[in-house]
């Protein structure tokens, strides 16, 4: 484990506890314990790697990252705050740290796979253009989907940006009035798959995402459900 120093009011903080100025109280009326002593200087560094920090008898963990895949539903943005609409964050109702958001945004209508989490650097990985990420979607689509909308999507659409879309893999599930199809993207442009479907004529009218990279969306989690990543999941992530 890494050694992390950090402030005993921010370590409670951090963790949920309270504001920063109602840890320094519980800090200075002794109610916080560093293994068997009390420490009344909010200033003190915790070495989280070995030592443990008790409030009011309770063993307060400190976790520095926190990662959960979350199954969005439709009418959620994916913000960490909104003015009018709830976001994806106010799903998350256990979590220890306040600095949590989502990585890449799925529409409003969009549903599936969302990670949440508090980390910089992964995020960064999972979503930088150069990084090539594969991102599997499931849609239903308001026309035929055909032979030459695979092929179209291989060789890149123009979607009105300057560059076509990167070759995509298109499966078609089902070919009808309303098609159903699975399609791979490696980029993440403002509503890419409908505007995909927009360049060959058609609509997409429910779109959700089943998996980022290594990580797949779990099909026991109900929509608006979400859980921990497990270690296995984290470590092929990363
Ligand atoms: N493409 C879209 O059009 N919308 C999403 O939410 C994700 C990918």
């Amino acid at each position: 484990m890494d050694v992390v120093m950090i402030r005993l009011d921010k370590y409670l903080a951090d963790m949920g506890i309270g504001t920063r100025t109602e840890v320094k109280k519980l800090i200075r009326q002794g109610k916080v314990k560093i293994d068997d002593a009390i420490v009344k200087s909010p200033e003190q560094k915790i070495d989280t790697a070995t030592q443990k920090v008790f409030c009011e008898g309770q063993e307060v963990g400190y976790e520095e990252y926190e990662y959960y895949m979350l199954n969005k539903p439709a009418g959620y943005v994916s913000a960490t705050t909104d003015a009018k609409d709830k976001t994806v964050l106010d799903l998350i109702t256990e979590k220890k740290r306040k600095d949590l958001f989502p990585v890449g945004r799925l529409d409003k209508d969009t549903e599936g796979l969302l990670l949440i989490t508090n980390d910089g650097d992964l995020a960064h990985r999972l979503l930088a253009p150069k990084k090539h990420v594969d991102k599997l979607y499931y849609a239903k689509v308001e026309g035929v989907v055909t032979e030459e909308d695979r092929h179209a999507f291989a060789e890149g659409v123009n979607i009105g940006e300057d560059e076509r879309t990167r070759p995509a893999v298109l499966e078609i599930l089902k070919s009808d009035e309303v098609s159903e199809i699975h399609l791979t993207i490696q980029e993440g442009k403002f509503h890419q798959v409908k505007r995909m479907f927009e360049a060959v004529g058609k609509k997409v009218i429910y779109l959700k995402r089943i998996s980022m990279g290594s990580l797949q969306l779990d099909e026991n989690l109900k929509l608006g459900e979400y859980r921990p990543l497990t270690e296995e999941e984290l470590e092929h992530l990363c």
